[in-house]
């Protein structure tokens, strides 16, 4: 028997105890041992739940308690779960845990810790939810060179986007309503400016790319200023506009960033809708490959974080090399990189196109019954640096998205 403890019963905690429970000899058989959930810490205490027998309320008794081999961490932030973790692994416990801003701010230490005592600190959880992308990037695609990811890795932002697009309403409204509905948090901040989907990317660049990214080099935008016109224009262009998570190897650097971009149909991220998440690779030998399904909620999130506890108690006293180096990757300055760009500005195509043609070179135009003073067009490829330099020189420019089409 392996004996295991929960750190934190909210809604993962939670799904974790009932993903063991409700497959529990399932579980048991691919783990080759039984697999006992002896502690569950938490502050608050549950009366009535069969689990709060478990419940702990001082982390001294679990890591006192040397029967305890696994502990999972899901309680969510910095502190004090780094403080835990950093313990559990200095104890020699392997940590499964689905804290994304944990692994994004510690994970080079915590993995060098787990690595000196041959034990496992795994976070399949932290990205994409249920959708298995950490093992495959570190286990699946060990023949490939990765050179891009491109995620939607948010699902409470593509939920948004997508109501958005599905009713013509704008940003607040459709916020407030996805937190009347349980959907969004009460404090979206992380999700809706991109920070969340900003982690995430750095995480999973730095297993594919084999040096860490730091999350605070990823140039991040959120989707706070997209508003139902800008949808309309999208849907007259027959695309969507979603908040992209991307990293690329350009030549012999790399840059990753975070923002809405148009898309159209020929994009396979292109029909990820609601909450769901997708994560598209492209290796150098095996071509395209996309991961799809379930990126947040309480069991596919917990689903994630079990199959880490079944891993670690296969490789219990042995460590699963891990692809990050504490070797940093030194990211390309967004200004090199290059994309199209959706502008939309006051006046008329009539009117002005020449002068966004003199400016922009190659354009494609577009305009919109019902948004009167006003047009849009996209733009040749182009640096953001060479956008942002004919930008100064145009007049009216409403507000830019970028455009991979
Ligand atoms: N807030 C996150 C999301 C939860 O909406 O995707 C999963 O990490």
């Amino acid at each position: 028997m392996i004996n295991i403890a929960v750190l934190g019963y909210g809604t993962v905690g939670s799904g974790v105890v009932e993903v063991i429970n409700t497959n529990h000899d399932s579980i048991n058989k691919k783990a080759g041992e039984e697999i006992n959930i002896k502690y569950v810490l938490d502050l608050r205490d549950f009366p009535g739940d069969p689990v709060q027998e478990k419940i702990v309320h001082d982390f001294e008794t679990v890591i006192n308690d040397p029967e305890i081999k696994i502990i999972v961490e899901v309680l969510g932030g910095i502190e004090p779960a780094y403080s835990f973790v950093k313990r559990a692994l200095e104890s020699g416990r392997s940590v499964c845990t689905s804290n994304k801003e944990l692994v994004a701010k510690h994970g080079v230490e915590l993995l060098e810790i787990a690595r000196s005592k041959d034990i496992n600190f795994l976070f399949e959880a932290s990205c994409g939810g249920g959708i298995p992308i950490i093992r495959p990037l570190n286990s699946s695609l060990t023949a490939d060179e990765i050179d891009e990811i491109t995620g939607i890795l948010n699902g409470t932002t593509n939920y948004i986007m997508t109501k958005m697009s599905a009713d013509g309403s704008d940003f607040d409204e459709v916020l407030k309503d996805a937190q009347e509905k349980g959907y969004a948090e009460r404090n979206p901040e992380a999700d809706v400016e991109g920070y969340d989907a900003c982690r995430k990317i750095a995480i999973l660049s730095s297993l594919a790319f084999g040096r860490f990214v730091d999350y605070e080099d990823v140039y991040t935008e959120g989707i706070t200023k997209i508003t139902a016109d800008d949808i309309k224009y999208a849907k007259k262009m027959g695309t969507s506009i979603k908040l992209l998570a991307t990293s690329k190897k350009v030549g012999d650097g790399f840059y990753a960033m975070v923002s809405p971009v148009m898309i159209d149909g020929s994009n396979p991220l292109f029909s990820v809708n609601g909450v769901f998440n997708a994560i598209f690779v492209h290796g150098n030998v095996l071509g395209d490959a996309m991961f799809y399904g379930s990126g947040a909620g309480k069991l596919p999130t917990a689903s994630a974080v079990v199959a880490d506890v079944v891993d670690a108690a296969k490789h219990l006293n042995r460590n699963i090399m891990m692809n990050w180096s504490s070797k940093k990757l030194e990211l390309m300055d967004i200004s090199q990189v290059e994309e199209r760009f959706f502008v939309r500005m006051k006046g008329s195509v009539a009117a002005d196109g020449q002068k966004v043609k003199e400016l922009f070179g190659d354009a494609a135009f577009v305009e919109v019954d019902d948004l009167e003073g006003e047009f849009a067009f996209v733009t040749g490829v182009m640096t953001e640096a060479a956008y942002q330099e004919k930008a100064q020189h145009a007049d009216g420019i409403i507000s830019m998205i970028r455009a991979r089409f």
